[in-house]
């Protein structure tokens, strides 16, 4: 059984299934995604290994092995041919060819379902994906539903990283001519609890957090590294609701009456299905999308409880699991770039450096190259490194350097030391992934640590041996 067939039985059929990583319906066979590498600019659809099924990662892997692949098509499940393409200009401009959108690296969200290797969408601000011909999808004020499995530690307060029912012009054509799942701590609009993120409702002109338009208390900051997110709509009725799509259930944060804003009511929907942008092609927000439906019709809380229970039981981790940065543990960090393979992060005072560590190294310089693992001070599904040799100094950046200092206490102190561990871009060892500048890894670059971006416009930033310097094995520690 998969999300779709616990939908259909609860007599909300999915009207649009999309994934990236799994199938879902429980006899689903054909295509998940495709792919387009761009050593000559063939495709290759991605199918499930079995019905109802993990992706099979490996046939992306072979097809864009030594070249780079984009997703180009994410494949409707339903039967309607609902599927996602490059998303064409609307009210704004992508920055792809003729004002699309970009399309999403095909290996920028790694992760395992179920022990099996698979790959999300990572949109980087200026991806998205839209269908503007959609069929089935509620229009005018009729019932739907919504759930987006996201990575809730990858965003921004751009707008808007949305998954769900838009306008088909791509443009904005007024309030409520949108519902969609809207995923990020932007606080243009409304807002919940504490600094966010926040899952909201889009309902154009507006990203809704309960019933008033700005702050609704009841709608909480969230952020497990897999996210839950629903969001369903009816005659002035309408509710967000969300949880971790790791284990446990989803709560309701809101669940009431239409916005008391003129325009919400009735709705306006007009059917057309986006991915990662706002109605009208806004494109300043990121996200990371594993799998999402629209359904026909308002879906029963129990249907969703059911859905829910059914994605705890996929199993997503993040592909990290293993590589031996357990809170608790000491580590030292080496870096795997061809002729640095003896260097380590280690810190010199404040300033964090790259430094050749060796057995014949001092007491001091070994302490300085070692690390206690402690569970994220931001994020408790990402990790910080805490100084062996100074405890309670901790890994943070600033101004994309990373230096050494003590825990101040402070929300931006957390967000800065804290670093969500993905499998290794040059597929040794481990990448380190900023929480809050979600581009950036952990890099070394002359000798110095940074926050880096592939190819941004600092210097470290170079793409030059970007995946081998962001990469780094988990060893033992060298003072521990
Ligand atoms: O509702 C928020 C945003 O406002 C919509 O996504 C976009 O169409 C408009 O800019």
């Amino acid at each position: 059984q998969g999300p779709c067939d616990i939908y259909a039985a609860g007599g909300t059929p999915c009207v649009a299934a999309h994934s990236t990583t799994r199938a879902l319906y429980g006899a689903y066979t054909g295509p998940l995604y495709q792919v387009r590498r761009a050593s000559d600019n063939t495709t290759r659809d991605i199918a499930p290994l079995a019905a109802g099924g993990v992706a099979n990662a490996a046939t992306q892997d072979t097809f864009c092995a030594g070249t780079t692949c984009l997703i180009t098509v994410i494949y409707d499940q339903s039967g309607r041919n609902n599927r996602l393409t490059q998303a064409p200009p609307g009210g704004f401009q992508g920055p792809a060819a003729g004002g699309y959108d970009n399309l999403a690296n095909a290996t920028a969200a790694p992760i395992t379902v179920g022990g099996h290797k698979a790959y999300g969408v990572y949109v980087a601000p200026g991806t998205g994906y839209r269908n503007n011909n959609a069929t089935g999808t509620a229009t005018g004020d009729q019932p739907e539903g919504m759930y987006a499995i996201l990575d809730g530690t990858h965003y921004n307060g751009g707008c808007c990283f949305d998954y769900g029912n838009a306008e088909r012009n791509s443009r904005d054509n007024g309030n409520g001519t949108m519902e969609a799942i809207y995923f990020g701590n932007s606080k243009t609009w409304g807002y919940g609890a504490g600094n966010g993120p926040w899952i909201m409702a889009d309902l154009e002109n507006g990203l809704f957090s309960g019933v008033n338009q700005r702050y609704n208390a009841n709608d909480p900051s969230i952020s497990h590294r897999f996210l839950t997110a629903i969001v369903k709509g009816g005659p002035n009725r309408w509710a967000i609701r969300g949880g971790n799509a790791q284990s446990g259930g989803v709560s309701t944060f809101y669940d009431g009456v239409r916005p008391n804003v003129a325009g919400y009511n009735p709705m306006k929907k007009e059917g057309a299905i986006i991915l990662g942008i706002g109605g009208d092609n806004s494109i300043g927000a990121r996200g990371t999308f594993y799998e999402g439906v629209m359904t026909s019709g308002y879906p029963s809380d129990a249907t969703e409880n059911a859905v829910q229970a059914n994605i705890t039981a996929a199993g997503y981790a993040t592909s990290s699991a293993g590589t031996g940065l357990t809170p608790g543990t000491s580590v030292s960090l080496r870096a795997t770039t061809p002729g640095y393979t003896d260097r380590y992060v280690h810190h010199t005072g404040s300033t964090v450096d790259s430094v050749v560590v060796g057995s014949g190294s001092s007491a001091t310089e070994k302490g300085n190259a070692s690390w206690t693992v402690r569970t994220g001070l931001g994020s408790g599904s990402c990790v910080s490194f805490e100084s062996k040799n100074v405890p309670g100094q901790y890994l943070r950046h600033q101004n994309y350097r990373m230096y050494l200092q003590a825990n101040d206490g402070s929300a931006l102190f957390a967000q800065d030391a804290t670093f969500c561990p993905e499998a290794g871009r040059n597929g040794q060892g481990v990448s380190l992934r900023s929480l809050n500048f979600a581009d950036r890894y952990v890099r070394h670059y002359d000798n110095v640590v940074y926050i880096a971006a592939n190819g941004g416009s600092n210097t470290f930033d170079n793409a030059n041996a970007y995946s081998d310097d962001v990469s780094w094995l988990v060893s033992s520690p060298w003072a521990s």
